[in-house]
Protein backbone atom coordinates (compact mmCIF):
# COMPACT_ATOMS: atom_id res chain seq x y z
CA UNK A 1 0.00 0.00 0.00
CA UNK A 2 1.15 3.24 -1.41
CA UNK A 3 2.57 5.63 2.11
CA UNK A 4 1.75 8.52 0.22
CA UNK A 5 -1.95 7.78 -0.90
CA UNK A 6 -2.62 6.51 2.76
CA UNK A 7 -1.52 10.23 3.69
CA UNK A 8 -3.13 11.85 1.30
CA UNK A 9 -6.34 9.73 2.40
CA UNK A 10 -6.49 10.83 5.63
CA UNK A 11 -5.27 14.55 5.33
CA UNK A 12 -7.46 17.11 6.37
CA UNK A 13 -9.17 18.29 2.82
CA UNK A 14 -8.99 21.89 1.60
CA UNK A 15 -11.74 24.55 3.03
CA UNK A 16 -12.91 21.83 5.45
CA UNK A 17 -13.41 23.86 8.96
CA UNK A 18 -11.32 22.50 12.06
CA UNK A 19 -14.50 21.43 13.87
CA UNK A 20 -15.76 19.15 11.25
CA UNK A 21 -12.96 17.10 11.45
CA UNK A 22 -12.22 14.59 14.07
CA UNK A 23 -10.22 15.07 17.22
CA UNK A 24 -7.28 13.38 15.30
CA UNK A 25 -6.97 15.45 12.61
CA UNK A 26 -7.38 19.04 13.72
CA UNK A 27 -4.21 21.13 13.55
CA UNK A 28 -3.16 21.64 16.96
CA UNK A 29 0.21 23.64 18.40
CA UNK A 30 0.56 21.84 21.53
CA UNK A 31 2.05 18.80 22.73
CA UNK A 32 1.44 15.78 22.08
CA UNK A 33 1.96 16.36 18.50
CA UNK A 34 -1.05 15.73 16.08
CA UNK A 35 -2.00 12.93 14.25
CA UNK A 36 -1.07 14.94 11.21
CA UNK A 37 2.13 15.36 12.17
CA UNK A 38 3.13 11.74 13.40
CA UNK A 39 2.10 10.36 10.62
CA UNK A 40 4.01 12.45 7.79
CA UNK A 41 6.74 10.74 6.99
CA UNK A 42 10.03 12.30 7.68
CA UNK A 43 13.36 11.82 6.05
CA UNK A 44 16.28 11.40 8.27
CA UNK A 45 19.58 10.94 8.14
CA UNK A 46 21.44 8.00 9.72
CA UNK A 47 24.15 9.21 12.45
CA UNK A 48 25.24 5.99 13.89
CA UNK A 49 25.16 2.90 12.52
CA UNK A 50 26.30 0.00 15.64
CA UNK A 51 26.49 -3.73 14.07
CA UNK A 52 25.20 -5.48 17.65
CA UNK A 53 26.01 -9.30 16.68
CA UNK A 54 26.10 -11.03 12.98
CA UNK A 55 22.42 -10.59 12.49
CA UNK A 56 21.54 -7.21 14.49
CA UNK A 57 22.09 -3.60 13.76
CA UNK A 58 21.26 -0.59 15.52
CA UNK A 59 20.80 2.73 13.68
CA UNK A 60 20.42 6.20 15.66
CA UNK A 61 18.58 9.06 13.94
CA UNK A 62 17.40 12.60 14.66
CA UNK A 63 13.61 13.10 15.09
CA UNK A 64 12.28 15.53 17.29
CA UNK A 65 8.45 13.90 17.52
CA UNK A 66 10.23 10.28 18.65
CA UNK A 67 12.15 12.14 21.38
CA UNK A 68 8.70 12.43 22.71
CA UNK A 69 8.10 8.97 22.74
CA UNK A 70 7.22 6.71 25.27
CA UNK A 71 8.93 3.51 25.41
CA UNK A 72 7.12 0.99 23.79
CA UNK A 73 5.86 2.70 20.59
CA UNK A 74 6.87 1.83 17.14
CA UNK A 75 7.99 3.74 14.04
CA UNK A 76 7.00 2.98 10.55
CA UNK A 77 10.51 2.90 8.70
CA UNK A 78 11.01 2.98 5.01
CA UNK A 79 14.00 1.60 3.10
CA UNK A 80 13.50 3.42 0.06
CA UNK A 81 12.91 1.03 -3.13
CA UNK A 82 12.17 -2.13 -0.72
CA UNK A 83 9.50 -1.82 1.84
CA UNK A 84 8.10 0.00 4.94
CA UNK A 85 8.34 -2.19 8.01
CA UNK A 86 7.75 -1.46 12.05
CA UNK A 87 10.54 -0.93 14.46
CA UNK A 88 10.28 -0.11 18.08
CA UNK A 89 12.38 2.54 19.78
CA UNK A 90 15.19 0.86 21.61
CA UNK A 91 16.79 4.32 22.81
CA UNK A 92 14.92 7.74 23.17
CA UNK A 93 16.24 11.10 24.28
CA UNK A 94 14.54 14.12 24.81
CA UNK A 95 17.29 15.19 22.78
CA UNK A 96 15.57 13.61 19.80
CA UNK A 97 18.46 11.28 19.34
CA UNK A 98 16.25 8.15 18.83
CA UNK A 99 17.46 3.83 18.04
CA UNK A 100 16.15 1.15 16.38
CA UNK A 101 17.52 -1.78 16.62
CA UNK A 102 16.76 -4.54 13.61
CA UNK A 103 17.52 -8.25 13.27
CA UNK A 104 17.67 -8.95 9.54
CA UNK A 105 14.95 -11.71 9.25
CA UNK A 106 13.61 -11.43 5.48
CA UNK A 107 14.10 -8.59 2.47
CA UNK A 108 13.19 -5.34 4.35
CA UNK A 109 15.49 -5.98 7.54
CA UNK A 110 18.14 -6.65 4.92
CA UNK A 111 17.79 -3.73 2.66
CA UNK A 112 18.16 -1.84 6.37
CA UNK A 113 21.07 -3.57 7.81
CA UNK A 114 23.09 -2.62 5.14
CA UNK A 115 22.27 1.29 5.36
CA UNK A 116 25.37 3.29 7.10
CA UNK A 117 26.19 6.20 8.69
CA UNK A 118 25.03 9.08 6.43
CA UNK A 119 22.38 7.17 4.41
CA UNK A 120 18.92 8.62 5.09
CA UNK A 121 15.58 6.11 6.15
CA UNK A 122 11.73 7.42 6.08
CA UNK A 123 10.04 7.60 9.76
CA UNK A 124 6.44 7.61 10.47
CA UNK A 125 5.80 7.85 13.72
CA UNK A 126 5.82 7.23 16.89
CA UNK A 127 2.38 5.25 17.22
CA UNK A 128 0.67 2.89 19.55
CA UNK A 129 0.30 2.43 23.17
CA UNK A 130 3.74 1.92 25.28
CA UNK A 131 4.61 0.67 28.23
CA UNK A 132 2.94 2.33 31.14
CA UNK A 133 5.51 2.82 34.15
CA UNK A 134 4.87 0.84 37.52
CA UNK A 135 6.82 1.42 41.04
CA UNK A 136 7.55 -1.24 43.56
CA UNK A 137 9.39 -4.69 42.72
CA UNK A 138 9.45 -5.12 38.69
CA UNK A 139 10.17 -7.56 36.61
CA UNK A 140 11.77 -7.17 32.94
CA UNK A 141 12.13 -10.44 30.65
CA UNK A 142 13.39 -9.91 26.94
CA UNK A 143 13.39 -12.48 24.61
CA UNK A 144 16.48 -12.08 21.52
CA UNK A 145 15.96 -8.43 19.57
CA UNK A 146 12.69 -8.36 21.89
CA UNK A 147 15.14 -6.50 24.62
CA UNK A 148 14.68 -3.57 22.07
CA UNK A 149 11.89 -1.90 23.18
CA UNK A 150 12.85 -2.68 26.90
CA UNK A 151 15.42 -1.16 27.32
CA UNK A 152 14.22 2.71 26.80
CA UNK A 153 11.68 1.28 29.63
CA UNK A 154 14.18 0.01 31.98
CA UNK A 155 15.87 3.62 32.29
CA UNK A 156 12.96 4.79 32.77
CA UNK A 157 12.00 2.38 35.81
CA UNK A 158 15.33 3.02 37.55
CA UNK A 159 13.91 6.24 38.13
CA UNK A 160 10.42 4.98 39.65
CA UNK A 161 10.95 1.10 40.49
CA UNK A 162 12.22 -0.52 43.74
CA UNK A 163 13.86 -3.09 43.12
CA UNK A 164 14.09 -3.86 38.96
CA UNK A 165 14.78 -7.73 37.83
CA UNK A 166 15.64 -7.89 34.10
CA UNK A 167 15.81 -11.63 32.66
CA UNK A 168 17.55 -11.33 29.18
CA UNK A 169 17.21 -14.65 27.40
CA UNK A 170 18.73 -15.90 24.00
CA UNK A 171 19.53 -18.43 21.91
CA UNK A 172 23.36 -18.41 22.45
CA UNK A 173 25.50 -15.41 23.55
CA UNK A 174 26.27 -13.13 20.57
CA UNK A 175 22.30 -12.88 20.40
CA UNK A 176 22.15 -11.36 23.54
CA UNK A 177 21.90 -7.55 23.30
CA UNK A 178 22.88 -4.75 25.26
CA UNK A 179 24.84 -6.11 28.16
CA UNK A 180 27.27 -3.35 28.72
CA UNK A 181 23.94 -0.54 28.37
CA UNK A 182 22.10 -2.96 31.00
CA UNK A 183 24.49 -3.13 33.62
CA UNK A 184 25.32 1.19 33.16
CA UNK A 185 21.31 1.50 33.76
CA UNK A 186 21.26 -0.96 36.84
CA UNK A 187 24.67 0.54 38.40
CA UNK A 188 22.99 2.55 40.97
CA UNK A 189 19.31 1.09 41.14
CA UNK A 190 18.42 -2.10 43.15
CA UNK A 191 18.40 -4.46 40.97
CA UNK A 192 19.55 -7.80 40.00
CA UNK A 193 20.30 -9.28 36.38
CA UNK A 194 19.73 -12.83 34.85
CA UNK A 195 21.25 -14.35 31.52
CA UNK A 196 20.34 -17.19 30.23
CA UNK A 197 21.00 -18.94 26.77
CA UNK A 198 20.09 -22.06 25.35
CA UNK A 199 23.13 -23.81 24.45
CA UNK A 200 24.62 -22.43 27.40
CA UNK A 201 27.47 -20.18 26.29
CA UNK A 202 26.75 -17.36 28.64
CA UNK A 203 24.57 -17.09 32.17
CA UNK A 204 22.57 -20.21 32.73
CA UNK A 205 21.60 -22.95 29.96
CA UNK A 206 18.02 -22.76 30.18
CA UNK A 207 14.88 -20.97 28.50
CA UNK A 208 14.46 -17.06 29.92
CA UNK A 209 10.86 -18.59 31.46
CA UNK A 210 12.35 -21.39 33.52
CA UNK A 211 14.26 -18.58 35.13
CA UNK A 212 11.27 -16.21 35.84
CA UNK A 213 9.30 -18.68 37.19
CA UNK A 214 12.05 -19.62 39.88
CA UNK A 215 12.07 -16.04 40.67
CA UNK A 216 8.69 -15.58 41.15
CA UNK A 217 8.34 -18.63 43.38
CA UNK A 218 10.70 -16.42 45.52
CA UNK A 219 9.67 -12.98 45.50
CA UNK A 220 6.57 -11.16 44.84
CA UNK A 221 6.25 -8.90 41.38
CA UNK A 222 4.16 -6.11 41.36
CA UNK A 223 4.33 -5.54 37.33
CA UNK A 224 5.96 -8.29 34.40
CA UNK A 225 6.97 -6.55 31.11
CA UNK A 226 8.02 -8.95 28.37
CA UNK A 227 8.91 -8.42 24.87
CA UNK A 228 10.66 -11.19 22.63
CA UNK A 229 8.69 -14.45 20.71
CA UNK A 230 5.16 -14.90 21.08
CA UNK A 231 5.97 -18.17 22.37
CA UNK A 232 8.26 -16.69 25.33
CA UNK A 233 5.67 -14.34 26.07
CA UNK A 234 2.61 -16.48 25.74
CA UNK A 235 4.92 -18.96 28.76
CA UNK A 236 5.08 -15.70 31.00
CA UNK A 237 1.47 -14.60 30.51
CA UNK A 238 0.60 -17.91 31.73
CA UNK A 239 2.97 -17.69 34.71
CA UNK A 240 2.29 -14.11 35.80
CA UNK A 241 -1.88 -14.92 35.76
CA UNK A 242 -0.74 -18.17 37.88
CA UNK A 243 0.84 -16.00 39.94
CA UNK A 244 -1.64 -13.34 40.09
CA UNK A 245 1.01 -10.50 38.42
CA UNK A 246 -0.14 -8.12 36.11
CA UNK A 247 1.56 -8.23 32.81
CA UNK A 248 2.34 -5.92 29.89
CA UNK A 249 3.51 -7.87 26.67
CA UNK A 250 4.77 -5.64 23.25
CA UNK A 251 3.26 -8.07 20.38
CA UNK A 252 4.47 -8.00 16.91
CA UNK A 253 1.91 -8.04 14.31
CA UNK A 254 1.46 -7.33 10.31
CA UNK A 255 2.07 -3.64 9.80
CA UNK A 256 1.00 -1.67 7.14
CA UNK A 257 -0.69 1.33 7.98
CA UNK A 258 -0.12 1.91 11.62
CA UNK A 259 -3.06 4.00 12.74
CA UNK A 260 -6.03 1.27 12.74
CA UNK A 261 -7.19 1.77 9.68
CA UNK A 262 -6.20 -1.53 7.22
CA UNK A 263 -6.90 -4.37 9.62
CA UNK A 264 -4.08 -5.89 8.63
CA UNK A 265 -2.41 -6.40 12.62
CA UNK A 266 -5.89 -7.93 14.05
CA UNK A 267 -5.78 -9.67 17.10
CA UNK A 268 -9.25 -10.51 18.67
CA UNK A 269 -10.99 -7.35 18.94
CA UNK A 270 -7.75 -5.38 18.73
CA UNK A 271 -5.41 -3.71 16.32
CA UNK A 272 -2.00 -4.52 17.56
CA UNK A 273 -1.38 -0.71 15.98
CA UNK A 274 -3.59 1.22 18.07
CA UNK A 275 -4.55 -1.05 21.36
CA UNK A 276 -1.11 -1.93 21.08
CA UNK A 277 1.43 -2.61 20.60
CA UNK A 278 1.62 -3.31 24.59
CA UNK A 279 -1.17 -5.13 25.91
CA UNK A 280 -2.29 -5.74 29.32
CA UNK A 281 -3.40 -8.35 31.02
CA UNK A 282 -6.70 -8.36 31.03
CA UNK A 283 -6.54 -7.40 27.14
CA UNK A 284 -4.24 -10.43 26.78
CA UNK A 285 -6.92 -11.88 28.55
CA UNK A 286 -9.60 -10.82 25.66
CA UNK A 287 -7.45 -12.52 22.68
CA UNK A 288 -6.11 -15.83 24.68
CA UNK A 289 -7.76 -17.80 21.79
CA UNK A 290 -5.17 -16.19 19.12
CA UNK A 291 -2.19 -14.89 21.20
CA UNK A 292 0.56 -17.21 21.23
CA UNK A 293 -1.39 -19.14 18.45
CA UNK A 294 -2.36 -17.23 15.16
CA UNK A 295 -1.57 -13.96 13.37
CA UNK A 296 -3.05 -13.07 9.89
CA UNK A 297 -0.60 -13.32 7.19
CA UNK A 298 0.64 -10.64 4.60
CA UNK A 299 -2.59 -11.59 2.57
CA UNK A 300 -5.19 -11.36 5.56
CA UNK A 301 -5.56 -15.26 5.85
CA UNK A 302 -5.45 -16.58 9.77
CA UNK A 303 -2.38 -18.55 10.12
CA UNK A 304 -0.72 -20.49 13.02
CA UNK A 305 2.10 -18.97 14.65
C1 LIG B 1 5.29 -3.09 16.76
C2 LIG B 1 6.44 -3.86 16.17
C3 LIG B 1 7.73 -3.60 16.61
C4 LIG B 1 8.80 -4.30 16.06
N1 LIG B 1 10.05 -4.02 16.53
C5 LIG B 1 11.11 -4.66 16.01
C6 LIG B 1 12.43 -4.35 16.46
O1 LIG B 1 12.64 -3.52 17.34
N2 LIG B 1 13.45 -5.01 15.88
C7 LIG B 1 13.26 -5.96 14.90
O2 LIG B 1 14.25 -6.52 14.40
N3 LIG B 1 12.03 -6.27 14.45
C8 LIG B 1 10.96 -5.65 14.99
N4 LIG B 1 9.69 -5.96 14.53
C9 LIG B 1 9.52 -7.01 13.50
C10 LIG B 1 9.81 -6.45 12.13
O3 LIG B 1 8.88 -5.45 11.79
C11 LIG B 1 9.74 -7.60 11.09
O4 LIG B 1 10.75 -8.52 11.36
C12 LIG B 1 9.96 -7.05 9.70
O5 LIG B 1 8.82 -6.34 9.32
C13 LIG B 1 10.22 -8.16 8.73
O6 LIG B 1 10.29 -7.64 7.41
P1 LIG B 1 11.22 -8.33 6.32
O7 LIG B 1 10.83 -7.82 4.97
O8 LIG B 1 12.64 -8.19 6.69
O9 LIG B 1 10.85 -9.86 6.46
P2 LIG B 1 9.74 -10.69 5.66
O10 LIG B 1 10.42 -11.47 4.61
O11 LIG B 1 8.60 -9.84 5.25
O12 LIG B 1 9.19 -11.64 6.80
C14 LIG B 1 10.00 -12.31 7.70
C15 LIG B 1 9.18 -12.53 8.97
O13 LIG B 1 8.75 -11.26 9.54
C16 LIG B 1 7.31 -11.20 9.64
N5 LIG B 1 6.83 -9.88 9.14
C17 LIG B 1 6.87 -9.45 7.86
N6 LIG B 1 6.40 -8.19 7.73
C18 LIG B 1 6.01 -7.80 8.95
C19 LIG B 1 5.43 -6.63 9.46
N7 LIG B 1 5.14 -5.58 8.66
N8 LIG B 1 5.16 -6.59 10.77
C20 LIG B 1 5.47 -7.60 11.59
N9 LIG B 1 6.03 -8.75 11.17
C21 LIG B 1 6.29 -8.88 9.87
C22 LIG B 1 6.79 -12.31 8.75
O14 LIG B 1 5.59 -12.87 9.29
C23 LIG B 1 7.89 -13.33 8.74
O15 LIG B 1 7.79 -14.22 9.82
C24 LIG B 1 8.59 -5.28 15.06
C25 LIG B 1 7.29 -5.56 14.62
C26 LIG B 1 6.23 -4.86 15.17
C27 LIG B 1 4.85 -5.16 14.70
S1 LIG C 1 -1.54 -1.81 10.76
FE1 LIG C 1 -3.36 -1.18 9.81
S2 LIG C 1 -4.84 -1.48 11.35
FE2 LIG C 1 -2.98 -1.92 12.35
Amino acid sequence: MGINLLTKRIHPRKGRSQKELPVNLRNRSSVPPSFDSVNRMRIVEIVEAKKENFTVKTFTFIDKLCGKAEPGQFVMVWIPGVDEIPMSLSAITSEGLSSITVNEVGEASRALNQKEKGDTIGIRGPFGNGFVPAGGNVMIVGGGTGLAPLMPLTEKLAKTADKITVMSGAKCQDNLLFLDRIDNILSEVNSETVFTTEDGSYGIECLVVDQAEQKMKKEKFDMIYTCGPEQMMYNMFLLAEQYKVPLQASLERIMRCAIGLCGSCQIGKLRVCKDGPVLNSEQLRSVKEEFGKFQLDLTGKRIKL
